[in-house]
């Protein structure tokens, strides 16, 4: 979920829900806003968009105020619907509240509530924390601030909250922990929010809350962050915002997904710069250097990541062990996390996330430090909270990725782990001095060659007119491309909805070429390295079957032209770095086929950008 809150003498309906698009990303089936008239706090909520909230709110309520705060949301505890939206109102009407988050305690809380005469509307969570505080408030008679500290000490669960008062209409309390939260500071008015891009036209200063801190964020007087624990006072670090507004808009191109696919060159290049000199083989990343010893030393890697990291991980997988002979394991943090997993001091974990949010993964890096492990971050945004967990990392350069499906994030991610192992296979001296110069220099090529591959962007969109019907569809791939291809499946689920497999090429025999008719479209990822031949005879088992072939294949090959139905040409670059060019045509022809299908490829149903939530 995404939360926006403003306090000052703009408008602020206005800024809430320009900053409530911004945070779609985090969830998007249903939305709410209120605003403080300066007598009454006006609510408006609906299952749907923002947009759909716009348009409610603007026939239903009316909208002046310099108090506002609003919500979108990602169902965790009940239904999308209008009553289960955020903000939630206590019983009394005073106290209103947006939180992203879960009360994992709220049924006992509830039942006490309801013992003592407290009344419930909606099926969520989050009515019972602001009821909760509400309790706490009257019995106590204790102030805002106050009530939400001692109500959130009896809480379990995550969050980042912001609770206004109307008996004192001149504070915003917000807390956190677990979830973010920024708070921009601005000359006379605040902002609160999920992430910095709603306010950062307003102000460019921002305090980010740490976890199990509250901010008393008052009008015309400082703002006073404290420990929820113990009441003890923290000195605000106001940081300057890095991010700018260009960044977060569309730039003339249909949908964020795409301008992010035709980023990639850029942002890889942005990836290693100053980071990678292939001239003087050098590989300099600090946050690697100044661990090498626990790299080298470490009796295996463990890789934690969820979706479309996890891909990036198995990628590095291949990586790591061809590079540097460590072994590898890779793990879905959810998994990981719950399986009593045997993790010694000496094991490297290391943690990918494109957002530095996701609960899974920094649960799973919490359980690896209590065993003693080193973990290390790989994370897209900046000061997010596994960045900042995480023992030390090194970030990936995409800028803000606001698509839901992950493009330049995952080829970021691959370029960043490429770059750790070749570090430790040239300390280690497990890749001979000319293999090591020549990934350094391929490296570099990365980026035109990704550019070339954006030009099948046209006969992506072909392919995508032939296939957009299918049902199925499944992808193959070998060696380093077999994460892609499962990549390449989850891009299709996720933005078209047609059901798609990755598979290992080898494998389809022992089950998937059940499914194999004339209707099949088969995706193989066939570049001319690895194992081509192999791959070669996969194809030719599709192709007795009567299936229809897409293969990714290099420039000028004829072999695997003459069995399929469709080639896409990317050009020739080394077997472990050629994810980075092989997913290019994937993604593209994902994109055209969601778009054909008339999908929402920005903001693809039931699925939110940072899942927050366990
Ligand atoms: C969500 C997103 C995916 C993403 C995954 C992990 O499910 O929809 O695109 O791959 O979370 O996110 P992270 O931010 O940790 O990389």
């Amino acid at each position: 979920c995404g939360i926006v809150g403003y306090i000052g003498y703009r408008e602020a309906y206005p800024i809430v829900i320009k900053g409530l698009k911004r945070l779609e990303y985090r969830g998007y089936d249903s939305a709410g806003i209120m605003v403080y008239d300066g007598k009454d706090v006006k609510l408006c909520k609906t299952k749907g968009k923002v947009f759909d909230l716009e348009a409610k709110t603007l026939s239903d309520i009316t909208t002046n105020g310099s108090i506002g705060m609003g919500h979108t949301r990602w169902a965790t505890h009940g239904v999308p619907n209008d009553v289960n939206s955020h903000p939630h109102v206590s019983n009394s009407g005073d106290l209103t509240i947006i939180h992203n988050g879960i009360i994992e305690n709220y049924a006992p809380l509830k039942q006490e509530l309801i013992k003592r005469g407290y009344v419930f509307h909606s099926d969520t969570d989050t009515e019972v924390l602001v009821n909760l505080i509400e309790e706490v408030q009257k019995k106590e008679k204790f102030k805002l601030g106050k009530a939400v500290q001692l109500a959130l000490n009896q809480v379990v669960g995550a969050y980042a909250i912001a609770v206004f008062d109307k008996k004192n209409p001149e504070e915003i309390v917000a807390a956190r922990l677990g979830s973010p939260l920024a708070i921009g500071v601005g000359e006379g008015e605040f902002f609160v929010a999920s992430d910095a891009s709603p306010f950062i036209e307003y102000t460019s200063n921002a305090v980010y809350l740490e976890d199990g801190e509250m901010a008393n964020i008052r009008l015309h007087k400082p703002m006073k962050i404290r420990k929820i624990k113990d009441d003890s006072l923290v000195d605000p670090y106001i940081q300057e915002l890095q991010m700018n507004l260009e960044q977060i808009e569309k730039g003339g191109y249909e949908h964020f997904m795409l301008k992010e696919i035709y980023e990639q060159p850029n942002v890889i290049k942005d990836t290693y710069r100053g980071r990678l000199h292939a001239n003087d083989g050098i590989i300099q990343m600090a946050g690697v250097e100044d661990n090498l010893e626990k790299f080298l030393n470490a009796d295996r890697i463990i890789i934690v990541a969820c979706g479309t990291s996890w891909h990036a991980g198995l990628v590095a997988e291949y990586v790591f062990e061809e590079f540097t002979r460590i072994p590898v394991e890779v793990e879905y943090a959810s998994e990981f996390r719950y399986r009593n997993p045997i993790i010694t001091s000496k094991d490297v974990v290391i943690a990918i996330s494109q957002s530095g949010e996701t609960a899974d993964t920094m649960a799973a890096i919490k359980l690896a430090k209590e065993h003693g492990a080193f973990v290390f971050g790989v994370c897209n945004v900046v000061g997010s909270s596994i960045s900042r967990e995480t023992h030390a990392g090194a970030y990936t350069h995409a800028g803000p990725e606001i698509g839901v499906a992950s493009t330049k994030a995952f080829t970021t991610q691959i370029t960043v782990l490429n770059m750790i192992a070749l570090r430790l296979a040239k300390a280690k001296g497990t890749l001979t001095q000319s293999q090591y110069h020549t990934y350094l220099q391929e490296l570099e090529f990365i980026p035109s060659k990704v550019l070339e591959a954006l030009e099948t962007n046209q006969q992506s969109k072909v392919i995508a007119a032939t296939f957009k019907d299918a049902p199925n569809c499944l992808y193959l791939g070998r060696g380093y491309n077999f994460p892609v291809a499962l990549e390449g499946a989850l891009k299709l689920k996720e933005i078209s909805y047609i059901h798609a497999e990755g598979y290992p090429a080898a494998e389809m025999k022992h089950g998937p070429i059940a499914l194999i008719d004339d209707q099949m479209p088969v995706i193989v990822i066939a570049p001319k390295q690895g194992h081509y031949d192999k791959i070669v005879s996969n194809i030719q088992e599709i192709k007795s079957r009567s299936g229809r072939i897409i293969a990714v294949v290099t420039k000028g090959d004829t072999q695997v032209r003459d069995l399929a139905d469709f080639v896409i040409e990317i050009p020739e670059t080394s077997d472990a770095l050629s994810p980075l060019i092989t997913t290019i045509p994937l993604q593209l022809l994902s994109y055209h086929i969601a778009v054909l299908r008339g999908c929402n490829v920005d903001q693809p149903r039931n699925l939110a950008k940072s899942v927050t939530v366990e």
